[in-house]
């Protein structure tokens, strides 16, 4: 950790040091991308380059704030270990609200505000290819974060084993079903927004396991957005399809989809509620399993991800490749095989959540029981 507290005290001079040093790492870097995806008249105006920052400024791009993790996690984590490893640098911070063309504004921004790294979280995980390609005419690093960034000249990924997340989430459901006698059960399957590569491989995660379990899928859709709106009308929709009785169980590919199924469930008198899958340990969705209303959910340490992509940019806008040990691997996006740190994800139920959510800090016993949660958090242990 040497390097890191001497890293913390690089002043003024070694910052630009360190801006020249990442000037000549990306030049080198474009020219073994070919540089040539430049798209027409967005060749101009490089102004990261021409502006001298007194400090180094990074953009965190997020996609949404429907659901509860980028604003409560992703960027408090981010910004404080930014901090703590570069008091002089600055956090540009956007949050596109699942607004494509609203990301790459935001992005455009951030460059010609004097940015040195892009931490990106797509919207669209294909068409933030454009944002790449403008970032690297300025000769700026970006980060795909969370989201893999596919069809482009991306430096790093950061994420987690996403079809390793539908694997747990398809395996929860299958193994609660066949406990239950139901192993031959009709489900409702709602997947997230088509345009974010992630949801593509928990959905492929999840197929792998459910396909050929035993179960029938009676009704699946793929959900824009994310949006937990969409997903309760969904649900309504398989409601009136299958039946309110007929429905053994529900896969939702995260908390926020799940709360909108769970929500569409008990309005239309479902009783007893199925099991029904997530993703997140958002508060909302780890009360919902303490309180017996969600089955499972994914647990995905968003600090260490949030944080390592903070040193990642830091280190990027320094010049520096990724801190030593962190890549543990290699994603093919379309273009390139991106170097990638993967973490893993765990699999939360009723009987788990002392021993990783709030044994990890992520959430306080405290938090998870306020209010109506009393009761059921003493049912469960936790307090
Ligand atoms: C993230 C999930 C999140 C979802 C909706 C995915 O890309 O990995 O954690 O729930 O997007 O924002």
């Amino acid at each position: 950790m040497n390097t890191r507290s001497s890293m913390t005290r690089l002043g003024a001079a070694s910052v630009l040091t360190a801006v020249m040093l990442l000037t000549s790492a990306c030049k080198k870097e474009n020219k073994e991308a070919g540089g040539e995806t430049a798209a027409p008249g967005t060749a101009t105006a490089p102004a990261a380059e021409k502006k001298p920052a007194a400090g180094a400024k990074i953009a965190l791009l997020l996609p949404e704030s429907k659901t509860a993790r980028y604003e409560s996690h992703d960027r408090p984590h981010f910004e404080r270990k930014v901090k703590e490893l570069c008091s002089e640098c600055e956090v540009i911070y956007s949050n596109a609200d699942q607004d494509a063309s609203k990301q790459q504004n935001q992005a455009e921004a951030a460059l010609t505000n004097g940015a040195q790294v892009l931490v990106l979280d797509p919207v669209d995980s294909a068409s933030a290819a454009a944002i790449v390609t403008r970032a690297k005419q300025s000769k700026i690093p970006v980060v795909s974060y969370d989201r893999l960034i596919t069809g482009a000249d991306v430096d790093y990924y950061i994420s987690f084993d996403n079809e390793q997340v539908g694997k747990l989430q398809g395996t929860a459901l299958v193994d609660k079903l066949k406990a239950d006698g139901k192993a031959a059960g009709t489900i409702v399957v709602i997947n997230g927004a088509p345009t974010d590569n992630n949801a593509k491989l928990f959905k492929a995660g999840a197929h792998s396991i459910i396909d050929g379990s035993g179960l029938k899928i009676g009704a699946e859709y793929d959900t824009p957005d994310w949006s937990p709106d969409k997903a309760q009308q969904q649900m309504e929709q398989a409601i009136t399809a299958i039946g309110k009785d007929k429905i053994a169980g529900v896969y939702c590919a995260n908390d926020g989809t799940a709360g909108g199924a769970i929500a569409a469930m008990k309005a239309a008198g479902v009783k007893p509620l199925p099991p029904v899958t997530g993703q997140d340990a958002e508060l909302a969705g780890i009360q919902r399993i303490i309180a017996g209303e969600q089955f499972m959910t994914v647990y995905k340490a968003i600090k260490p991800e949030a944080e390592t992509a903070a040193e990642l940019a830091v280190a990027l806008a320094r010049g520096q490749p990724a801190p030593a040990g962190k890549v543990n691997g290699k994603v093919n996006n379309g273009q390139k095989d991106v170097p990638s740190i993967l973490l893993t994800p765990v699999s939360v139920t009723k009987d788990n959540v002392k021993s990783t959510v709030v044994a990890d800090g992520f959430w306080k016993a405290e938090e998870i029981c306020a209010g109506d949660y009393k009761e059921a958090c003493a049912t469960a242990q936790l307090q």
